[in-house]
């Protein structure tokens, strides 16, 4: 994928709740920005060889300016410490135009955004666009403490302040989420939205699904997951290379490819971008990715190859 990157600089840096750097990305001139719609999210070079996905939470009708929020992680991989060690104020940072793997559904009749800790970021961003469409949506922000949590401030004075309601572990039982009030009949034709630790948007989903959300009214963004690389061996025929490998156990195939010298291009490695994806001409993909939609899995045509493992004994990729 030969990207054409954005070069931008952070303006403003800020450290909010309990370790939570909120960066705002501009052109170093002022010039406008691509354009972003709501949900989208941006790939940040932090350093060689180190480019992570984070939402964009700011307004997307200002086209000057880039906000995101990135939680300190002391279990990263390199992509939280990274930003928060190398992205300083001033410093000049390569990043991609926005995608958006996270869009709103036009016409809803009413939206739901649930955010859990630092999932809070794309909400903001819908609950922009939401509020100038003049559509009917409330916005819960869920977290352990007020003290702990980014973006209060903002949330305070923001134009949509009316609809956002916050929940906090350590505060009274009357302000706890009441989910299936706040989600009411599935019938109703609301959408949701959820973003956060995969426990919470488990919770929050099943609550959906249990008020008779159908499938494609409950919407969710994965930040984070653990990549489980158990299970058994396997081969792996690059059909295109003309390579075979072994997958041993624990390892991953992209491990495994990079031993025979295939590179295969990747990001997150925890199957939530979708860069590593593969075409499958034979075998059956054990998917374990957050990126590719139910039917999608159901084909088994295509597979991460960051995350994903094998149910038969050979998988062929067209790679
Ligand atoms: S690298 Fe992101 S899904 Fe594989």
């Amino acid at each position: 994928m030969n990207e054409q990157l954005l070069n931008v600089v952070v303006r403003k840096r800020e450290i909010q709740g309990d370790g939570v750097a909120v960066l705002d990305l501009a052109h170093s001139d002022g010039a406008e920005l691509p354009a972003f719609e709501a949900g989208a999210h941006v790939d940040i070079h932090i350093a060689p060889g180190l480019v992570r996905q984070y939402s964009l939470c700011s307004d997307p009708a200002d086209a000057r300016v880039y906000r995101l929020g990135v939680l300190k992680d002391p279990a990263s991989r390199g992509g939280s410490i990274g930003v928060h060690d190398l992205l300083l104020e001033g410093r000049q940072v390569q990043i991609s135009a926005p995608r958006n793997l996270f869009p709103l559904t036009p016409d809803a009749s009413r939206s739901i955004l649930l955010g859990g800790g630092i999932g809070i970021t794309p909400m903001i961003a819908m609950a922009h666009t939401l509020h100038q469409q003049g559509a009917d949506f409330e916005l819960h922000y869920c977290g352990r403490s007020r003290e702990r949590s980014a973006f209060m401030d903002e949330l305070r004075n923001a134009p949509f302040a009316a609809k956002v309601f916050t929940h906090f572990d350590d505060e009274a039982v009357e302000q706890r989420l009441d989910l299936a009030r706040v989600l009411g009949p599935g019938t109703r034709g609301c959408h949701m939205y959820t973003c956060g630790p995969s426990g919470f948007m488990d919770w929050v989903m099943a609550g959906a699904r249990q008020q008779g959300y159908a499938e494609d009214h409950i919407h969710k963004e994965y930040f984070q997951v653990e990549v489980d690389a158990s299970g058994e061996g396997f081969e792996v025929v690059a059909a295109r290379s003309n390579k075979t490998v072994q997958v041993a156990e624990g390892q991953t195939i992209l491990d495994a490819l990079a031993q025979v010298g295939i590179k295969i291009e990747i990001s997150c490695e925890q199957g939530v971008c979708g860069t590593c994806l593969c075409d499958v001409l034979e075998g059956e993909p054990d998917h374990r990715d957050v990126y590719l939609t139910d039917e999608e899995k159901a084909a088994n045509d295509q597979m991460l190859v960051c995350c994903s493992r094998a149910k038969s004994k050979k998988l062929v990729l067209d790679i």
